[in-house]
């Protein structure tokens, strides 16, 4: 079982206006918007890798560079045109002809004020179309203990968990556990 993810949001109203893009370049508010919920879900201590909030040009130069990488594919949520959450596609390399069968689901969070509208099944939905259409076979991911949300979420959508780490990721001196999930596609 999760373990209790305290910081979980109640569960809001659906709102109709949710897009999903996948972005190829970043125009308008877009840099902006993702340096913003990235502090957002920093902050909120859910959501991304760092544990404190960088300088603003280093946010920068990680969006930028995400759309440098030929491996990453980048998905964005938003609500009202503006960007409130994200995901990435990370492929694999072309020497890794033994598992090409398989992509991996990673940096996947919604800013803490936008949850609860749908955003992330949108985003999901969108992973496995352009996942299959590029021939996946599965979908792999893992995901921090504790994130109970994000748990129910993968579960309700199809992921199975093959294994556990009790030493996934290190927050003040402590070890927190992951988990590691995948999906068949077809
Ligand atoms: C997990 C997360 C992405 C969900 O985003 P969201 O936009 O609020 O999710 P949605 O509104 O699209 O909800 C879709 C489903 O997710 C699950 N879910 C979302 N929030 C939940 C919560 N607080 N408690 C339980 N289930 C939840 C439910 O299955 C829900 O379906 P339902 O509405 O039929 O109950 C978001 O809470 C988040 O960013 N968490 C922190 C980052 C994280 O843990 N990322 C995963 C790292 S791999």
């Amino acid at each position: 079982m999760a373990q209790t993810d305290s910081s979980a949001p109640a569960r809001k109203p659906r709102r109709a206006n949710v897009q999903i893009d996948r972005l190829d370049e970043l125009a308008g508010t877009d840099l902006a918007d993702l340096c913003e919920i990235t502090a957002e879900a920093i902050i909120d201590g859910e959501g991304f890798l760092w544990i404190k909030v960088p300088p603003l040009r280093v946010l920068e130069n990680y969006w930028k560079g995400v759309l440098l990488v030929p491996e990453r594919s980048l998905y964005v949520g938003r609500l009202d045109g503006r960007i409130v959450g994200t995901a990435q596609l990370y492929h694999p390399s072309p020497n890794n002809e033994a598992g090409a069968f398989a992509v991996e689901l990673t940096t996947f969070f919604i800013a803490p004020w936008a949850r609860g509208h749908g955003v992330a099944r949108g985003i999901l939905k969108r992973l496995f179309r352009e996942a299959r259409q590029r021939g996946y076979k599965n979908i792999d991911l893992h995901v921090r203990a504790d994130r109970s949300a994000a748990i129910a979420l993968f579960e309700a959508h199809g992921f199975e968990c093959w294994g556990e780490k009790p030493r996934y990721a290190r927050l003040k001196g402590r070890y927190i556990g992951g988990r590691y999930y995948t999906k068949q596609l077809g």
